[in-house]
């Protein structure tokens, strides 16, 4: 048990580039102590997965980064850290009365769309995670969205009502410390379970994409190194990483 308490330790600025940007440069020059949250009203260079870019409606959404060392962990075994995040951000969802589950590996998705995104960045040093620095970017109040984001949802959208960010980030904070407390514990089974729990579409026949095959198959899980898991008709178990294999959520290929 970690006694985090990262409200205590929010920094907040009105713009940085990208608040992950800025927690590795901090990690580099002044090693804040773990648990500093950094939070941004606007990010102008606000980063997505695989070389994305986030964009969000200045003073509407949730843009932030959490910094972790967490030195205890595997390296192989980094990807506890997204599932305890994610758990931490359905729970505060589902506080709220959103059912939202989890679009493997980073999302977080609602039967709208995405209403969260994850993207973490590690620095590995000699086999040790020498710090973590967990990004998040949460839909609050935001309506309107550009064209080329695929189904985007937000609190907003979902309850069609306006919530302060203020609060909605000090429960996002509670929900994520009781995960990484089990993650500091070393209580992976019961992430990794809870995790496969919440998974979107879980055990729901769906068609997937795989490059030039294309199948029926279930979701089912993930195994320890993170590939997500699907059953095909045959009840062959299929182990995918991130990007190998794609389907429809609504009418947007994902
Ligand atoms: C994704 O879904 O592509 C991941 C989005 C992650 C966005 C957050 S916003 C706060 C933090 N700082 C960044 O530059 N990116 C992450």
């Amino acid at each position: 048990m970690k006694n985090f308490n990262l409200y205590e330790k929010l920094i907040r600025a009105d713009i940085l580039a990208s608040t992950n940007d800025f927690a590795i440069d901090l990690v580099k020059s002044d090693e804040p102590v773990e648990g500093t949250v950094i939070m941004a009203d606007f990010q102008t260079k606000g980063k997505g997965q695989k070389d994305a870019h986030w964009i969000s409606k200045k003073d509407s959404n949730l843009t932030f980064s959490v910094l972790l060392y967490p030195s205890f962990l595997d390296p192989a075994n980094n990807f506890y850290l997204s599932m305890a995040l994610s758990l931490g951000i359905v729970d505060m969802l589902q506080f709220y009365n959103i059912d939202a589950r989890i679009k493997w590996p980073n999302d977080i998705y609602t039967k709208n769309g995405k209403i969260a995104g994850i993207l973490i960045e590690n620095g590995i040093q000699n086999d040790e995670i020498k710090y973590s620095v967990l990004g998040i970017g949460l839909n609050v109040n935001q309506k309107i969205f550009p064209e080329d984001i695929k189904n985007p949802t937000s609190m907003r959208i979902e309850l069609e009502t306006v919530n302060k960010r203020e609060t909605v980030l000090k429960k996002l904070l509670v929900s994520v410390e009781y995960w990484f407390n089990k993650l500091y514990d070393l209580n992976l089974n019961m992430i990794k379970n809870q995790y496969e729990q919440k998974l979107l579409f879980r055990e729901q026949i769906k068609k997937f994409y795989a490059g030039d095959d294309i199948f029926f198959g279930t979701i089912k899980g993930i195994n320890d190194n993170g590939q997500l898991l699907i059953a095909d008709e045959s009840d062959t178990i299929r182990a995918f990483n991130f990007k190998e294999v794609m389907y429809y959520h609504k009418k947007n290929i994902i």
